[in-house]
């Protein structure tokens, strides 16, 4: 990813939020390509794939919701999903979130809302759009479209019983005190989406200027929002100049290491 590209990346973050009612229009032909030509940077993990659905208008009957329509988004004109081996568990959901947050952040930068879907969709419905090889399974869907500006009762509602974390509730003190651009990074993964807003990630220091993120719940989709978390620090840590990777080390925990200057 260049510096650009994450700089653009950052400010969509700032004003992403989820979506669940779209204008059921048709993407424009540059919100298209431009999603289409999206080069997504991996984590390296499992082995994932990913399906692009156009279908403006007629997705509704995929994304059906359940408790309080949690997960029901109306009049979605297009939908990403991502599949894997069945045995392919947490490695799929870290490299889902970590790519699929890129084609989020880069349809808000296209003035394209979305919304993550962990599993509230017809499987049915679903196949008939995305043929599932033997053995594979969906990991997560993500809605696209052109945003209505409504209440939206169940963001709210969610927003209510789990409440955005303070910066101090996901990071220790050790490294909120390091300073540099440790801060601006964390703030950033503050703003990312999560199931249910869980938000299950802690972020610690390591050795010689490591960070170190470790879930701090367990559940299915908790990979797929360490991976969202991930993306979103390594973003905000470039686009203040400061190259690093992620080294995934388990299934709830990864390391952040500085590249050299030159890298
Ligand atoms: C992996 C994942 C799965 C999600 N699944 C659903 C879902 O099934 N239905 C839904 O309405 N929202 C879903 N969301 C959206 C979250 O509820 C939302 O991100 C969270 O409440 C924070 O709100 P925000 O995205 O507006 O910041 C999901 C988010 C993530 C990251």
């Amino acid at each position: 990813m260049q510096e650009r590209d994450a700089q653009r990346y950052l400010e969509a973050l700032m004003s992403r939020r989820s979506h669940r009612l779209f204008d059921g229009q048709t993407l424009t032909e540059n919100q298209l390509s431009s999603l289409g030509e999206l080069k997504a940077e991996s984590l390296g993990l499992g082995h994932l794939r990913t399906h692009f659905v156009h279908r403006p208008g007629d997705l509704d009957h995929v994304f059906r919701g359940v408790v309080g329509s949690y997960g029901k988004t109306l009049g979605t004109s297009a939908l990403l999903a991502f599949t894997a081996a069945e045995d392919d568990s947490w490695q799929a959901g870290m490299q889902c979130g970590y790519i699929g947050e890129q084609y989020v952040l880069l349809a808000e930068s296209l003035g394209l809302g979305s919304c993550w879907n962990g599993g509230m969709f017809g499987i049915k419905q679903l196949m008939a759009l995305v043929p599932l090889g033997p053995n594979e399974r969906v990991v997560s869907l993500i809605a696209l479209g052109t945003p209505q500006e409504v209440q939206d009762r169940v963001g709210r509602l969610t927003k209510m019983v789990f409440k955005r974390k303070e910066i101090g509730e996901i990071a220790s003190g050790t490294l909120l005190g390091s300073g540099g651009y440790i801060t601006a990074a964390l703030e950033a993964v503050r703003l990312a989406p999560s199931a249910v807003n869980r938000q299950p990630w802690y972020f610690d220091t390591g050795s010689e200027g490591e960070v170190v993120l470790t879930a701090s719940r367990r559940g299915g989709l908790v990979p797929v929002d360490l991976g969202i978390a991930m993306l979103h620090f390594y973003v905000a840590a470039l686009a203040q100049g400061v190259r690093g990777h992620w080294e995934v080390t388990g299934a709830d925990r990864a390391v952040f290491r500085l590249l050299p200057a030159n890298h």
